[in-house]
């Protein structure tokens, strides 16, 4: 087995300096860098077309020092995208494993292109206000599993990519076959599990469970934007505990967030096909709000015993243009799951 860590700081770069961290070209399917135009800089731990790669450790600890990177972005004086703790482009049969990741600049893992990833028992730590420091997303793979994380950051705990409106539908790498099991943790401005918003390459066959989530704003969203194109589709999510989240399961619009301006205003995500079962939370700010993109219909939505305690008894579930079953839900969901009777939204 070949055994690759590409460690940047052995070409000599300097964490002090920001401006001498090197610059890579944009990934294909953003078009761009993520924050920023043209080049971002390069991962602190970076491989690319490797094969067999094990980042591991007795739970030992990568520090990724991010401060003076979300320094720059607090202060507006960020130039260029910034580098993940450890990103893996088109790359296959990777582990990681056993290891604590503290501080990462950007998003901490980034399998990118990549295919049969193992991410296993890792803690992830960042503070709780540092920007953009999602857990582990993988972008564009497939046969992913990631399980028996902590992770506590100022961004996702997992999310779900695909590429970048019409720089992701032009590269057409979809996400599929993920399962992600048994990760816990806290996040309180974002999710616990994300799919999106970039999903413009489809996101399909992804399984979540057994998840706990705490003091965080949602603990599932699914989100995308108008201009993504793509797909969500075949989408398992059981057996979910949950306490002091605002918002527990969350479809959301995104934020006019594009990579430029000549992005397709036809592009409309398609999701459909999401089952989601077995579901508990207590110390709910609110029920489910379920808004699709605007011209969007998302169908085939099925709910199984749910049961959320919303702080605030009155709270209802907001539905826009999102529609299928729900059967042992509390709170009662909106008209838009009121029908019954057919067996698509069953039991197994
Ligand atoms: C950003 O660019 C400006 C103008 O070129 C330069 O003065 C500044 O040092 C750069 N900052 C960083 C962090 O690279
Ligand atoms: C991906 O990596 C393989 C080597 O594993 C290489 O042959 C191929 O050209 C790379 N593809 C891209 C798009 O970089
Ligand atoms: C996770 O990693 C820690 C530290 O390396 C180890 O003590 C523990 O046994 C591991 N757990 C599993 C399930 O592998
Ligand atoms: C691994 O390290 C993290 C942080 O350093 C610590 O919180 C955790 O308890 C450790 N886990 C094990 C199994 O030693
Ligand atoms: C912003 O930049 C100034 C001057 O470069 C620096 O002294 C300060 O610590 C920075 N503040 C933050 C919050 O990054
Ligand atoms: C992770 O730790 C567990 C428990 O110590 C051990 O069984 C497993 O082999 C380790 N995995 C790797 C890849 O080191
Ligand atoms: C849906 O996803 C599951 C699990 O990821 C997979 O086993 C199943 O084959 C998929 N169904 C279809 C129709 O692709
Ligand atoms: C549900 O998930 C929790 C972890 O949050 C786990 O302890 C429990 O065993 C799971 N239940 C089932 C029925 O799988």
């Amino acid at each position: 087995m070949e055994i690759c860590i590409a460690l940047t700081s052995a070409l000599g770069c300097n964490v002090q300096d920001p401006e001498e961290w090197p610059l890579i070209a944009p990934l294909p399917s953003y078009g761009r860098g993520r924050e920023r135009l043209g080049p971002r800089h390069i991962s602190l731990i970076h491989g690319e077309g490797l094969n067999d790669v094990v980042i591991t450790g007795d739970n030992g600890t990568i520090d990724g020092q991010g401060r003076i990177w979300w320094d720059l972005w607090w202060n507006r004086t960020l130039n260029h995208t910034r580098g993940h703790l450890i990103e893996l482009v088109n790359s296959t049969n990777i582990m990681i494993s056993n290891i604590t990741l503290r501080n990462s600049p950007f998003w901490t893992v980034h399998p990118v292109y990549c295919r049969n990833v193992v991410i296993r028992n890792l803690t992830v730590l960042a503070p709780l206000n540092a920007p953009n420091t999602d857990g582990i997303d993988p972008d564009s793979s497939s046969e992913v599993c990631i399980e028996d994380c902590y992770i506590e950051s100022g961004d996702d705990l997992v999310a779900i990519k695909s590429g970048w409106d019409q720089y992701g539908i032009s590269v057409g790498k979809p996400s599929s076959n993920i399962i992600i099991q048994r990760v816990s943790g806290t996040t309180p401005t974002c999710s616990g599990v994300g799919l999106g918003s970039e999903m413009s390459g489809g996101i399909s066959n992804v399984i979540v469970r057994d998840l706990h989530i705490w003091n965080s704003a949602q603990a599932v969203r699914i989100k995308s934007d108008v201009g993504r194109g793509g797909y969500i589709t075949n989408i398992t999510i059981e057996n979910i505990s949950m306490e002091k989240v605002k918002v527990p399961i969350r479809f959301s619009r995104g934020a006019d967030d594009h990579s430029d301006d000549r992005y397709d205003r036809s592009a409309l995500p398609r999701i459909s096909d999401v089952r989601i079962r077995n579901v508990v939370g207590v110390d709910l700010q609110r029920a489910p709000i379920l808004e699709a993109v605007h011209g969007a219909v998302y169908e085939g939505i099925c709910f199984r015993n749910v049961s959320l305690r919303v702080i605030r008894r009155q709270d209802r579930w907001q539905c826009e243009s999102v529609y299928g079953e729900a059967h042992d839900v509390f709170p009662a969901p909106c008209e838009e799951f009121r029908r019954n009777g057919s067996s698509w939204c069953g039991h197994s």
